[in-house]
C-alpha cells in the first residue's frame, strides 16, 4: 500500500510542479511583490521620469541587475538598498513579473 502510494506521488509529482494553478499563483505573488517598484519605475515599470522603465526587459536581465544592486557588485543610489529585502525565489518571481509586461 505504501510503495503504491509512493509510485503514485512520483507520478504525479511534476503534474504539480508544472502545473497553471502553480504558475498563476507564482505570477500573482510576482506581481504583489512588485507594487514596491511602482513608486519610482512607474506604474507597471513604465517610468514617467529620468529613473529607467523596466517593463519589458528580459527577466535575467531584471534578476541579474536586482542581485546585483543587493549582493554590492553594481554601484546604486537606492537599489542597493531596497533589493536587500529579497530573497532569490523573491527576485525571480518580480523580475518573470516585469518581464511579462510590455
Ligand atoms: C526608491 C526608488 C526605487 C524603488 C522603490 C525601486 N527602484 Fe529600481 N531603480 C531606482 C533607481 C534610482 C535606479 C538607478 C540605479 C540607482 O541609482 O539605484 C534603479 C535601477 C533599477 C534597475 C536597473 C535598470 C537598468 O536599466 O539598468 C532595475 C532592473 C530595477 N531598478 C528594478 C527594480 C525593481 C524590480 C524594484 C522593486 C522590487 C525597484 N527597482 C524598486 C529606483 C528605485
Amino acid at each position: 500500500m505504501r510503495i503504491r502510494f509512493i509510485a503514485f506521488s512520483a507520478l504525479i509529482f511534476p503534474f504539480i510542479i508544472g502545473n497553471p494553478v502553480t504558475q498563476a499563483v507564482e505570477l500573482t505573488q510576482g506581481a504583489m511583490l512588485s507594487n514596491s517598484c511602482a513608486a519610482c519605475h512607474g506604474t507597471d515599470g513604465n517610468s514617467p521620469g529620468a529613473i529607467p522603465s523596466i517593463n519589458g526587459k528580459s527577466s535575467t536581465f531584471i534578476a541579474r541587475s536586482l542581485i546585483e544592486f543587493r549582493d554590492g557588485k553594481r554601484p546604486s543610489t537606492v537599489m542597493g538598498r531596497h533589493a536587500k529585502g529579497y530573497s532569490d525565489k523573491e527576485i525571480q518571481l518580480i523580475a518573470n513579473h516585469f518581464a511579462s509586461l510590455k
